[in-house]
């Protein structure tokens, strides 16, 4: 089983300043989204934003998953619609009203990385979409409300899932959340499911454990696959998807959310 490497309080400060950049980064997108502006507008300013700020696009030249595939190209993954993650900012991709958009930023700045994610409505969109945003929310928001020192990392799976699946929405298995710290992936890996009847989240999360929470729900199915360009996840039934991420810290006093 993988342990989450522990973090001190200094740790978690560097953790800190990470991730409030990228709150601030998602902050700018947030001003910044409306029907016309392109992926790569978003794409630009972040950079822009992050470097400015003294810290490094960390999923700028990230390794490909699989061979034959580049390293990632850009400083934020923008999925639109029915991409589930890692969508790539281009200049052609335009903002539509209608439309729900996830935008995955990461940093990393003095050794330490910043990683997370909001969704968000292009003008007015349908109440299924609404609904798919505020449930996946909620899906995070009830994952950090059972943290707590000793927590089982089940229970933190179970939280997402029970949420999803409430809500007639389906969990993305493929793709979980993680440990973060000195690097962007760290163990444990996070499900959004509770996976083997629990068999491999069946141990405690201990003051100083750091991570990346990110639910993923389907309006349809759960079953996703890549397209051409090797990077870009969407739904097998072209189904809307949506995903929220943030970074958080169990600590001696609970829980922080250090990307908020
Ligand atoms: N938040 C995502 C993750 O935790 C982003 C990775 S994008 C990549 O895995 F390009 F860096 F792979
Ligand atoms: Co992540």
């Amino acid at each position: 089983m993988d342990r989450p490497i522990l973090k001190t309080p200094d740790e978690i400060a560097k953790l800190r300043v990470a991730n409030q950049i990228v709150k601030g980064a998602l902050d700018l997108v947030g001003e910044m989204i409306e029907p016309g502006i392109s992926t790569l507008d978003l794409d630009i300013a972040v950079e822009k934003y992050i470097r400015d700020n003294g810290a490094l696009p960390t999923f700028k030249g990230y390794p490909a998953p699989s061979v034959n595939v580049m390293p990632y190209p850009a400083s934020i993954c923008a999925s639109i619609d029915e991409e589930v993650v890692h969508g790539i900012p281009s200049a052609e991709r335009k903002l539509e009203e209608g439309q729900i958009i996830s935008v995955d930023i990461g940093t990393k700045i003095n050794g330490y990385c910043g990683d997370a994610t909001r969704s968000f409505a292009v003008g007015n969109i349908s109440k299924k979409a609404q609904k798919l945003l505020d449930t996946t929310y909620r899906c995070l928001d009830n994952a950090i409300r059972v943290l707590r020192p000793g927590v089982l990392l089940t229970e933190v799976c179970a939280a997402i899932q029970k949420e999803a699946e409430s809500n007639s929405f389906s969990i993305v298995k493929q793709f979980v959340g993680h440990g973060i710290g000195r690097n962007m992936h760290e163990p444990p890996q996070v499900p959004n499911y509770v996976s083997r009847g629990g068999r491999d989240t069946n141990f405690e999360l201990p003051v100083g454990t750091v991570l990346a929470i990110e639910p993923m729900v389907n309006v349809g199915k759960s079953e996703v696959i890549a397209k051409r360009d090797g990077w870009t996840i969407i739904t097998k039934d072209r189904s809307l998807s949506c995903h929220w991420e943030h970074s958080v810290a169990i600590t001696e006093t609970g829980v922080e959310v250090l990307s908020i």
